[in-house]
This record gives structure tokens, C-alpha cells and sequence, in this order.
């Protein structure tokens, strides 16, 4: 084994490009992965070929692939510090799913929730790549002998299968993966819909209301939360029985920085009006350098392009590493 003493423990996450990114997926993983940057080797992949497992149109994923990408980067991923790439563009994870498929037993696929879900989802479509999602998404993680993986609640099963996976070779040959742990980020601020406070904030949600996307203007931004539903009470309060007053602090919290305690004496007395009123003001203030940024890097393509090649590369140059050991492993001639 390698002495790696030096080295800053890896993270590697990706995300699906299905939509356009919403102020869920700035303050539950954004935002946290851009305060891991300093700490970790951080690889941030755009899953571009787990997203074809459900039909998609070349043309619109195509265009979220970048527009993600470019979201990532105005969120504040800073790709002189952490990799950014493209799925697809390092074929090595295509490769080691390959192997890996052979490692994983029909039954723990199966077993799968999400699968279960997404072939009920998607009965017209159940396709043998939906099955294999999780082995592709051991393959990512393995690649980089990740550490760590920050992962939601929906990805834990497939985070297990991943360490499952990396066991297995590395009993059957020798030590060749790193065993990845999940990370549980301190604060995971959970972003509430503006019209139904008790369901998750999710960009599939057909009433757009509900969504603050990460590209809305600022008349959209204020108009959603000034239209947003709050309970029948009056008090300004974090409760769990004022849903919809509490994800307001939670936005309140993300965009001002101020304590949730802070923004509750601030409004002890005032009504939800005035409480609505700031709150959009407050929103419209924090996403606007972060769209406009984002506005920028999509309108060049250049400087979007070329950041993503150096990914590549980067990435390419770790995860060929790995492959070239899996390969010799398993007994493939290599020249
Ligand atoms: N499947 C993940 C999701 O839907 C995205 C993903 C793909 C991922 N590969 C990954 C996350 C590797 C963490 C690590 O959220």
C-alpha cells in the first residue's frame, strides 16, 4: 500500500442532470460541498450516464449537463480547488461498472428501494441500466477511493451496496478500494415547498409556486415567497406545528447568515406581512450574485468548456489509476 500522509481525505458526490437546481439543493448539498473544499480533495461529478437510465431528450440533457455544471460552479464550487467533471467524459466508470457487475449479486439489485420505486415509476421503461444504477454509482465512488460520500437519505442503500462491492474485491484479490463511509453533514438545512410546507421543496413538483429554482429573477423570487402558505397563527416562530413560518426562517437563516433566534426577536410583534416582505427581499438579495454568475459561465461557453476539460483530466488521471490495478487484478493482459 501507498503511504497517502499527506493527502487530504477524498469526497465524492455527483448529481443527476434531471432540472434545473432549486434552493433545496443549494442549502441540502451546494452549500455544505462548497465549505468541504478547503478540508478534502473534493471530486463534484455531473452523473450524466445514471440519468439515462430513465428516457431521456438528447437536446435538454445535453443542456442541463452544462447548465448544471455552470450552477455548481456559481454556487461557489471553486474548480481550483475540487474537480469538476462530466460523468461521461471518463469512460473508466463505464469500465469498472463492467467488473463490478460481476461482483453483485442479481438479488442485491433487486433489493434496491430506489429501483423498486423507479420501476414503478417508470413501468413502460424498466430497463437493465436502471437495475445496474447502483453498481455505476459504486464504480464512481471507488474510482477515487473516496473517503467519504455526502449522500441523502434516498442514496444510503446504494452507499451500503458500495461498500459491500469494495469488500467483496478486495477479499478476492487484495486491498485495491478504499471501503467509503458516508457523510452526514452537520447542518443539512431541508428546504420546505412554499405551497405545501410539509412536503420537501422538489423541482419535479408540478405547481411551480412552490420552488424557488436557482434561475428565478427577483420579481419570481419575491412573488413565490410573498405568495407562499403560512399557517392561520401570527407569531413569527420556529415550530413544528408552523411549517410554513419555519421554512421562512430557514430562507431567512440561509440568505442573512443571522441566527434563526436573531430573526424571530427582530420580528417579535410584526405580522407575517412585513415577516414575507423581508424574506423576499432577503432571497432575492443572496441568489442573485449566484444567477448572475450563472448567467455569465452559460453565456460563455469557453470558460465553462475549458473548466470541464481540466476536470476530466484531472479525474481521469485517478480513476485510470484504479482501473489499471482492477484490470490487472481480475487478469486482463495489459501491454
Ligand atoms: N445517484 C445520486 C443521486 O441521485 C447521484 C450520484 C451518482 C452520486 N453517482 C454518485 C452521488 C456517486 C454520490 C456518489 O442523488
Amino acid at each position: 500500500m501507498e503511504l497517502q500522509t499527506d493527502q487530504k481525505p477524498v469526497i465524492l458526490s455527483g448529481v443527476t442532470p434531471s432540472g434545473i437546481l432549486t434552493m433545496g439543493h443549494l442549502a441540502g448539498a451546494l452549500s455544505n460541498w462548497v465549505k468541504l473544499q478547503d478540508k478534502f480533495e473534493c471530486y463534484f461529478m455531473i452523473a450524466d450516464l445514471h440519468a439515462i437510465t430513465v428516457r431521456q431528450n438528447p437536446a435538454e440533457l445535453r443542456k442541463r449537463t452544462l447548465e448544471t455544471a455552470a450552477m455548481f460552479i456559481a454556487a461557489g464550487i471553486d474548480p481550483d480547488k475540487s474537480t469538476l467533471f462530466i460523468q461521461s467524459h471518463v469512460t473508466e466508470h463505464a469500465q469498472l461498472t463492467w467488473v463490478l457487475n460481476t461482483f453483485t449479486g442479481m438479488g442485491e439489485c433487486s433489493r434496491m428501494t430506489q429501483f423498486k420505486d423507479k420501476s414503478t415509476q417508470h413501468s413502460e421503461n424498466v430497463n437493465v441500466g436502471l437495475f445496474d444504477y447502483p453498481v455505476l454509482m459504486a464504480a464512481d465512488i471507488l474510482l477515487y477511493q473516496a473517503d467519504l460520500v455526502p449522500v441523502g437519505e434516498d442514496q444510503k442503500q446504494h452507499l451500503e451496496l458500495t461498500r459491500n462491492l469494495a469488500q467483496r474485491f478486495n477479499h478476492n484479490y487484495s486491498d485495491t478500494f478504499k471501503v467509503p463511509e458516508p457523510y452526514i453533514p452537520e447542518v443539512g438545512a431541508r428546504i420546505m415547498s412554499l405551497q405545501d410546507p410539509e412536503k420537501k421543496m422538489s423541482k419535479s413538483d408540478p405547481n411551480q409556486g412552490s420552488i424557488l429554482f436557482l434561475t428565478d429573477s427577483d420579481e419570481v423570487i419575491k412573488n413565490k415567497i410573498k405568495r407562499s402558505v403560512t399557517d392561520s397563527g401570527s407569531e413569527i416562530k420556529f415550530a413544528d406545528n408552523k411549517a410554513g413560518i419555519s421554512n421562512l426562517l430557514t430562507l431567512m437563516h440561509l440568505a442573512t447568515k443571522r441566527s434563526i433566534k436573531d430573526i424571530e426577536s427582530d420580528f417579535a410583534g410584526k405580522g407575517y406581512g412585513d415577516f414575507k416582505m423581508a424574506v423576499a427581499e432577503a432571497m432575492a438579495d443572496y441568489l442573485r450574485p449566484i444567477r448572475q454568475r450563472y448567467e455569465e459561465l452559460i453565456n460563455n461557453k469557453q470558460q465553462l468548456t475549458e473548466i470541464l476539460v481540466r476536470g476530466e483530466e484531472n479525474a481521469r488521471k485517478i480513476a485510470a489509476k484504479t482501473l489499471r490495478k482492477v484490470y490487472k487484478k481480475v487478469g486482463f493482459v495489459q501491454f
